[in-house]
């Protein structure tokens, strides 16, 4: 959570600190602010809400400058307001800080009694005074954030100036996620390749514990023990145009129209169309002899691994467990032998998801991650990698990285079945071409936008939405009244058809829209009985089918969604479209705001 930026180079940078930071709204949008160092002195401007007001100010009160740090906020400690935004600052140096200081309080009560008064209430502060401190008793700015670095517990990623010190930036990475910028005559401190995609394509990413010293022509990189070391500098693929939302209103928007082509992309990079059969790349790990796979993610990512655990078992006849990343970190479930970790998400940052990484890694589990970000730390601390190819994910509601973490998950389940024998020629190569199909199919589903958009004017107004599935679907029904929740603000739950008579029923009454995910197939008889069930209470449903489906329990819904018929093993990335679109469209009626709904952010690094 929260976004940071650095620059430290030719040109006035309080315009490109501002553009950065629009490009890490993304990351926390509750506060924004810069520092620049105007004649030497700290100046700072900072703003409540979103970066707009920033922007305002900075019209009405401008900042001159070189060198300057910028933040936009999702508060932890302390509530969103100005006094609370970063860069924090004293004469002698600002800060601006992602994540959290474990220990503040206890540095806090430390600092007051020597005579420190706060102006914040957040956990930030502290370390602009324990720099100010070390500054005063004589240390250079390099020695005062490494003696600062010492004292602070906890996730962050930092950046520094100095009064009187233009020449000067210093950046600093545990836990959280900080890249070094390469330009020509300037460089860049980014929390992402992203923030920094417009200025350059040469980063490094620092490594954990490591702090980094910027002057304009170069970076000079320190270990946790402060040792100078060399950090590889890569090219990245992010460029400027990536990022734009280009013809649609919304970056939520253009993400689920892309999903055609990042659903392809991902495919490809694993199923080869010409033999029509899954080819992984070399990860090391031999899916014959996997004794148990235990699947751990947050949101919609553990959705897309409670679907891959229906594959696998079905497919794979391999056994699954999955559970949710906050829950695992803590549960001590003991781990079989022969194990295999699979970690999905698609930032690489949730800590969460990390932390359960490091739970089964010390029970001797190889660990799999399957990220967006090869960059990001749970990449780097898996003994093998898989990456979707979604691109970079701005809305905050997880749409085109969830399908693609989905068809890689196939890719796998698909892969792990042949190295198991559970599954003969002709079946995987149906299953293949039902893959490979699914990016026309996806297309096809959109053409519904429409329908689906009138479907929304209906469902505006309800104060409570259900959704169904069985099976795969259940998932989906999950994600969908997630999907819906975060972006509309409307209360949605998602329960297994079958569950329905056990209690949800009772909830059922002519306002309360049904969302029924039920194409044709083996479960059908069973979910159409639990819509008859529904219907007979007045309930209104809306059903997503295929046209066997929709033929043999429509004529009572009050909306129909017809999808392709397709093999029950990809349904769930179908189904997943009209959930998405439903909830886009809802939430647009109801204008809130799409890519930035409230109390969110896209990247949770903090528990
Ligand atoms: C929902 C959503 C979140 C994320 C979750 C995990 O739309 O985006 O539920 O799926 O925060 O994030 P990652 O995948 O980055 O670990």
């Amino acid at each position: 959570m929260c976004g940071i930026i650095g620059i430290i180079g030719l040109a006035p940078v309080a315009p490109l600190l501002v553009d950065g930071l629009k490009r890490l709204e993304y990351r926390g949008y509750d506060s924004a602010g810069i520092a620049t160092l105007t004649n030497g002195s700290i100046d700072r401007r900072r703003a409540e809400g979103k970066l707009v007001n920033l922007s305002e100010l900075l019209e009405r009160q401008p900042v001159d400058g070189t060198i300057g740090i910028g933040h936009t906020r999702w508060a932890t400690h302390g509530r969103p307001s100005e006094i609370n935004a970063h860069p924090h600052a004293n004469e002698r140096v600002a800060v601006v800080h992602n994540g959290i200081i474990e220990n503040f309080k206890e540095l806090r009560s430390e600092l007051a009694a020597a005579g420190h008064s706060f102006e914040t209430e957040t956990d930030s502060e502290v370390v602009v005074h324990l720099v100010r401190d070390y500054l005063e008793k004589q240390m250079s700015p390099q020695e005062a954030v490494a003696a600062t670095l010492k004292r602070l517990e906890g996730a962050f990623a930092l950046a520094f100036v100095f009064a009187g010190r233009h020449d000067l930036m210093i950046g600093a990475r545990r836990g959280s996620p900080l890249a070094v910028g390469y330009g020509e005559g300037e460089m860049f401190l980014g929390s992402d390749a992203l923030a920094l995609a417009p200025l350059t394509n040469r980063i490094c990413y620092l490594e954990e514990g490591d702090w980094v010293e910027l002057t304009k022509e170069a970076a000079l990189v320190h270990d946790a023990e402060d040792r100078p070391v060399e950090r590889e500098v890569k090219q990245t693929a992010f460029s400027g145009a990536m990022i734009g939302k280009g013809e649609y209103r919304h970056f939520m928007q253009k993400e689920i129209f892309e999903q055609p082509a990042v659903i392809g992309d991902s495919l490809h990079s694993f199923l080869d169309p010409l033999s029509g059969t899954v080819q992984l790349p070399d990860l090391g790990i031999d899916f014959s002899a996997i004794s148990r796979i235990t699947i751990s993610a947050c949101g919609t990512a553990y959705f897309a691994g409670l679907i891959a655990k229906y594959w696998f078992e079905q497919i794979a006849r391999q056994p699954v467990e999955v559970d949710i990343a906050s829950e695992f970190r803590y549960r001590e479930a003991p781990m079989p032998e022969s194990g295999l970790g699979l970690f999905v998400s698609q930032s690489g940052e949730t800590i969460d998801t990390l932390e359960a990484l490091r739970y089964a890694k010390r029970c001797g589990q190889t660990i799999l991650s399957l990220v967006n970000v090869p960059e990001s730390a749970i990449a780097r601390e898996s003994d093998a990698v898989l990456q979707t190819l979604a691109g970079p994910e701005i809305g905050v509601a997880s749409t085109k990285a969830f399908t693609t973490q989905l068809t890689v998950l196939a890719c796998l389940a698909l892969a792990t079945a042949r190295a198991r024998g559970s599954i003969d020629a002709a079946r995987e190569a149906a299953l293949s071409q039902a893959l490979l199909e699914v990016p026309a199919r996806v297309a096809e589903v959109l053409n519904h936008d429409t329908t689906i958009r009138m479907i929304a004017a209906d469902m505006m107004e309800a104060r409570d939405v259900l959704y169904l599935g069985r099976g795969s679907l259940y998932p989906i029904a999950l994600e969908g009244a997630l999907k819906l929740k975060e972006i509309s603000y409307i209360h949605a739950e998602g329960y297994a058809a079958g569950e329905m008579k056990h209690g949800p029923i009772a909830l059922i009454d002519e306002d309360v829209p049904i969302v029924v995910c039920a194409p044709a197939g083996p479960l059908f008889e069973k979910t159409a009985a639990n819509v008859q069930e529904v219907i007979a209470r007045g309930g209104k449903v809306i059903l997503i089918s295929d046209a066997e489906g929709i033929a043999r329990a429509g004529d009572e819904a009050a909306h129909v969604i017809e999808l392709p018929p397709v093999d029950p093993f990809v349904a769930p990335l179908l189904y997943t479209l009209p959930m998405q679109l439903l909830a886009y469209h809802t939430a647009v009626l109801k204008g809130t705001d799409v890519d930035q709904p409230r109390n969110l952010a896209k990247a949770v690094t903090v528990e």
